[in-house]
């Protein structure tokens, strides 16, 4: 049975949630399999899938084209659709729409937005429209410029208390769950005190209701830059470049394909096409 934002916000105080990341359709059918509660698919998908330097630049386009092939592969994970920069930049009607198309074209489940400075009317509008959303607080790649770039966030009494800030309003406007990206571990553990709803954490240590990663950096599919908090649980890139090698010395030295992957055709049959 499909997992639900109720599922989700019922495991506070329970056992952890797991989310990962995933862009198409083998990956997200494989996350979904081993069971884990949560599939986002993220604007990582710049940086890990689509070669970009930076998530602000993949759009509508992009993001609703790969969570497509997400949702065709699970059958119950809950599917998170992250709104990619552009899509709440002109103005909250356009952003509504936006997370509507994650809803409705491409059949996610929630939403995911990064806090920057109108995220709350944008995040009450888009509760409003009955479309669930994920907060994400702490360090928030899309505006990173803004706060100082990629660096653990709320670090200081002051900085510290704006995140709790932030994690609060989400929560009073209808948030579901929010993501804790890059913070203390003693600060997301008092903010997930504070919330009667699941915090998320990335690079913010043991004490969040959940955790998530991104699975390329968790499989060493990534190579350009593995951050502290990521754990890599294989690490595939060597692996997949030895298969590969493999195959170009088989096929340069003739010995792919084998008599086992190739078609055979009867004698009878080659000597009729040969006579004629
Ligand atoms: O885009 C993404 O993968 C994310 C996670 C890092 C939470 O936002």
């Amino acid at each position: 049975m499909k997992i639900t934002v109720q599922d989700v916000r019922s495991l506070k105080g329970g056992r952890k949630i797991t989310m990962l990341t995933a862009y198409d359709y083998p990956m997200a059918s494989l996350v979904d399999k081993a069971g884990i509660d949560m599939i986002l698919v993220g604007d990582s998908l710049a940086n890990v899938v689509l070669g970009l330097d930076s998530t602000t630049k993949v759009g509508m386009t992009e993001m609703l084209h790969h969570a497509k092939a997400v949702t065709r592969a699970v059958k119950k994970a809950l599917v998170v659709g992250d709104m990619p920069y552009d899509s709440y930049q002109v103005n909250t009607e356009e952003s509504v729409k936006n997370a509507k198309s994650f809803i409705d074209e491409a059949k996610c489940d929630a939403v995911k937005l990064e806090w920057f400075d109108k995220c709350p009317q944008v995040t009450k509008e888009i509760v409003k429209a009955g479309i669930p959303v994920m907060g994400h607080i702490g360090l928030t790649p899309q505006t990173a410029d803004k706060i100082g770039g990629f660096k653990v966030q709320g670090k200081d009494a002051e900085a510290a208390k704006r995140l709790i800030e932030q994690a609060l309003e989400l929560e009073k406007l209808g948030c579901f769950a929010i993501v804790l990206e890059c913070v203390p571990e003693k600060l997301a553990e008092m903010i997930s005190q504070k919330l009667k709803i699941p915090t998320i954490g990335i690079g913010a240590g043991v004490n969040c209701d959940g955790q998530v990663l991104v699975i390329n950096d968790m499989l060493g599919l990534f190579e350009r830059y593995t951050p502290k908090f990521v754990k890599k649980y294989i690490d595939l890139s060597p692996m997949i470049l030895e298969a590969i090698k493999e195959y170009k010395n088989e096929v340069e030295g003739e010995k792919f394909p084998s008599e086992q992957h190739t078609f055979s055709i009867k004698e009878d049959e080659l000597k009729k096409l040969k006579d004629e």
